[in-house]
């Protein structure tokens, strides 16, 4: 346990958006596993590497080249840290997690899989963990194998374990699904996985945003983050490369930055992460990304989880309280994100709708994993996923708005 709990005062007034009204009201802002909000160290590190800092990077020997370069670079370090990597050039980046199941999909797994071979996936899974395996399915005949959860949302690793078979290839598993908050154990996945020499895959989306993360812990092979759910800008993301899985790739998008010569016949490649790095990078996005994770770093990550997991206890209990709620995904030691349908005629979107009314900002859809949204039975569900920035009080204004869809619809 962390040694002081987190002043979320103070921390909330880092974020200038939550000072601001919606439809007359206090924002409550409950949608941060869609995206999470800017920190003003964020937003005045985006404004001076344009105002002051910017041009391309790896490329000009000017002064401002190179001082882009060197922050754009130290980001790969920031990063490393932030996921405990042991090598600094594990850390390829992205522009979010979709590019990096996507890259692991293209330069790792495509060829390399056969027709008949096999990816074990659990229907807990993002879309964005879904479709690069879909892929593979129709384009080489891939099998994808399925396990599920237990009807509370939980995930037993021996259950991924038990899928495993001599044709399993791959293990893609989410760290903490976006639709329950549910926990994945996935070093225990990865432990026996290992033992049966099958590469895991750790979408790490919201995981690194209400986890610590020690991808050397965890023991996985590839690990993928996305900057904007980690309090910092859109388009930048990374995805951790095990050494010895990055030998075994190929480049998947070919263009500057990733060559070491070319001529007329032939090509040859940079060394990674750069081969792994075409074209001209997502620059203020990643130098963002690096800010926003020093930013976390600096709070404390486990201090912030801490406070989440208190989020977390009372706002299941306070959501758990409303007979008249189901809940989807009630896991023990769930994260703080909750997904919920009401009884009667309203549609999760006309609960969303309510809620804005009130100021209470949620996600309301499939949540890009319609798989899910199958097991559980629903066509679509409201869901309020909480960040470090969100208090008690917002919990209950949570309840007080669901109260007011009960006696519109109930
Ligand atoms: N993956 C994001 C979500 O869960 C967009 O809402």
């Amino acid at each position: 346990m962390p040694d002081q709990p987190l002043d979320v005062a103070a921390l909330r007034a880092e974020f200038p958006i939550l000072s601001r009204q919606v439809n007359g009201r206090p924002l409550v802002y409950l949608d941060n596993g869609a995206s999470a909000q800017k920190p003003q160290v964020v937003i005045d590190a985006i404004t001076n590497a344009y105002a002051h800092d910017y041009a391309n990077v790896h490329r000009g020997l000017h002064y401002l080249s190179s001082v882009a370069t060197e922050k754009y670079e130290n980001v790969r370090k920031v990063v490393q840290r932030f996921l405990h990597a042991a090598h600094e050039d594990e850390i390829v980046f992205t522009s979010g997690a979709t590019e990096g199941v996507n890259l692991v999909s293209y330069a790792w797994a495509a060829p390399r899989f056969q027709p008949g071979d096999e990816i074990v996936l659990s229907v807990l899974e993002h879309h964005a963990n879904i479709i690069p395996w879909h892929f593979l399915r129709e384009r080489q005949g891939v099998v994808l194998r399925w396990v599920e959860p237990a009807p509370d949302g939980s995930l037993d690793p021996q259950v991924v374990l038990d899928a495993i078979g001599p044709k399993t290839r791959l293990v893609a598993v989410t760290q903490l699904s976006n639709v329950t908050g549910t926990v994945v154990d996935v070093k225990a996945i990865c432990d026996g996985a290992r033992a049966q020499g099958v590469p895991v895959l750790v979408d790490g989306s919201q995981g690194a945003v209400h986890l610590p993360v020690d991808v050397q812990d965890i023991g996985c092979d590839f690990y993928v983050i996305t900057g904007h759910k980690l309090y910092g800008p859109s388009g930048s993301g990374a995805i951790y490369i095990r050494r010895e899985r990055q030998a075994e790739m190929r480049p998947f998008m070919g263009g500057g930055d990733m060559i070491d010569m070319v001529t007329r016949e032939t090509v040859t490649y940079a060394a990674p992460p750069l081969r792994f790095e075409a074209g001209t990078p997502g620059i203020v996005q990643t130098i963002g990304m690096g800010v926003a994770l020093e930013w976390m770093m600096a709070k404390g990550v486990a201090r912030l989880a801490a406070h989440e997991a208190d989020l977390a206890a009372y706002a299941g209990e306070r959501l758990g309280a409303l007979n008249w709620l189901s809940l989807q995904g009630t896991a023990p030691g769930k994260a703080a994100i909750f997904s919920f349908t009401m009884a009667g005629p309203a549609h999760a979107h006309d609960l969303s709708t309510v809620l804005d009314k009130r100021g209470v900002a949620v996600r309301a859809g499939t949540h890009c994993a319609m798989p899910l949204m199958d097991f559980f039975g629903e066509s679509a569900t409201c869901r309020a996923s909480f960040a470090a920035y969100n208090t008690r009080d917002e919990v209950d204004s949570l309840v007080d708005a669901l109260h007011l869809c009960h006696e519109l619809f109930g």
